[in-house]
């Protein structure tokens, strides 16, 4: 049975209870990963259940696609690829939109999604603070603003060598600790501090399981069954918890998240005693495709506004990362070789999973279009791929491009600003990408 309803699409097969087992993945195999349903195929499944109702909300048009943008990132394109390039009036609209949100206090904005000193500083200047999981992290920061005041700068680290520790305490940065080993196997370190305490809410959310950061499964915060043990050993040494902060995951679209994370930290916060600020991390998603939705920043400011009234006591802290610069940032790349195999057409790029490993590593989507043909019909459809030697080195299958795509045709990563470069390698020997700067507010 075949049927369409709310979730767009339901299969049902009646089998022997005996062969069930397993036969779920082969299904799946002959009958989505083949092609041979035709997803896409609009005459075949029709709108979308939230189109027919009309309360889709598309997503605003990319930067890159103004005619002087795509005759701009040709010309960077043809210095050298692969390369990324980052528009700041993006970064700046992105973190303008967070600033209007009333509910939260203070903003910082987490480095390690990409940590160009361009867009740090676009974001100093808009009034975020930058928070920092390295050593090497806060050093890029007070070498590209030196003048920083250390007090917006935040330390977050996670099973980080101790010597980071000492190195933030003497830079004056607010540290966060995640658990209460740390005390007492370096208490010298602690004693007489002022710290926040990353709790694990014990639930965690996310794009990817590899990016859910919450639960028992999860290395990153303290337990919420050991709460009190922190506090004991804390005041033995004359620590002062001033912050409580938890993240629970990356690309979350649950827009009650995190008020349910400030409802469950504020009564921590109680127990403390001495906390007045509750930082609710990251997380923020992006619509990485047609079939996302933008993220509903009221409806998220509005839950916020609603839960900062029921706690008014506390100050709200964010740190995204994602949302203020995944979609400032594209992949430029060049097309290597047009290759058939089997029925299956690929295009290879220059860059692969050194440059951007979001597709490899967690099945990302991230939209590829041809530059140089952005007006031909998208009629082909091929799988991309990078020059690495590991079968997992692709960016997209069934990736619809003009048919007369070729060699030597400058290529598109779209929404690569976020966990692009910063998590880029020179694997296989290929070079980091380079990097460039779009300033034309
Ligand atoms: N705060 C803390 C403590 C974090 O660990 C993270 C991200 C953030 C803030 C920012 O999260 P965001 O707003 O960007 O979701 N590489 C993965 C994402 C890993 C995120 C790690 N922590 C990806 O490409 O999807």
């Amino acid at each position: 049975l075949i049927s369409q309803s709310s979730n767009d699409l339901n299969l049902t097969f009646v089998m022997d209870e005996a062969v069930a087992d397993g036969m779920l993945p082969k299904l799946h195999e002959a009958l989505i990963d083949s092609g041979a349903m035709p997803v896409y195929e609009t005459r075949v499944f029709g709108p979308r259940w939230r189109e027919i109702n009309g309360n889709v909300r598309p997503r605003p048009m990319p930067w890159w696609r103004a005619a002087e943008r795509r005759t701009a990132l040709r010309a960077l394109a043809a210095q050298d690829t692969p390369r990324y390039v980052y528009h700041l009036p993006t970064v700046r609209e992105r973190a303008r939109a967070l600033n209007a949100i009333a509910a939260i206090d203070r903003r910082y904005y987490a480095i390690k999604a990409n940590s160009h000193p361009a867009i740090l500083r676009a974001l100093v200047e808009q009034g975020f603070g930058l928070e920092c999981v390295s050593l090497g992290e806060l050093q890029r920061v007070f070498e590209t603003l030196p003048e920083l005041d250390p007090e917006r700068v935040l330390f977050t680290p996670n099973f980080a060598p101790i010597h980071e520790y000492e190195s933030a305490f003497a830079r004056g940065v607010t540290v966060t600790v995640d658990n209460v080993e740390l005390l007492r196997r370096w208490p010298e370190v602690f004693r007489g501090r002022a710290l926040w305490l990353r709790i694990d809410l014990g639930h965690g959310d996310g794009h990817h399981q590899k990016v859910n950061t919450g639960g028992k499964d999860a290395k990153f915060g303290l337990s919420a069954q050991r709460v009190d043990e922190f506090v004991q050993r804390a005041r033995e040494l004359d620590v002062r918890i001033t912050g409580l902060h938890a993240h629970l995951g990356s690309g979350i679209e649950t827009v009650g998240h995190w008020k349910l994370m400030v409802d469950e930290m504020a009564g921590f916060a109680r127990r403390i005693g001495s906390v007045g600020i509750l930082d609710i991390g990251g997380g923020l998603p992006i619509a990485y495709s047609d079939d996302d939705e933008p993220f509903d920043l009221d409806a998220w400011a509005q839950g916020l506004a609603d839960i900062k009234a029921v706690h008014p006591a506390f100050q709200l802290a964010i740190e995204p990362g994602r949302f203020l610069v995944a979609e400032a940032g594209v992949l430029l790349a060049r097309a290597t070789q047009v290759v058939e195999k089997d029925g299956v057409r690929r295009v290879g790029l220059d860059a692969g999973m050194n440059a951007l490993i979001r597709p490899a590593l967690y099945d990302a989507w991230h939209d590829i279009h041809n530059l140089d043909r952005l007006d031909a019909q998208r009629d082909g459809e091929y799988e991309v791929v990078g020059p690495i030697c590991e079968s997992s080195d692709v960016f997209g299958q069934r990736v619809k491009l003009p048919s007369a795509t070729a060699p030597g045709d400058v290529m598109l990563i779209a929404d690569a600003g976020a966990y692009g470069r910063s998590m880029s390698s020179e694997y296989n020997l290929r070079a980091l990408p380079a990097e460039d700067v779009i300033d034309d507010e």
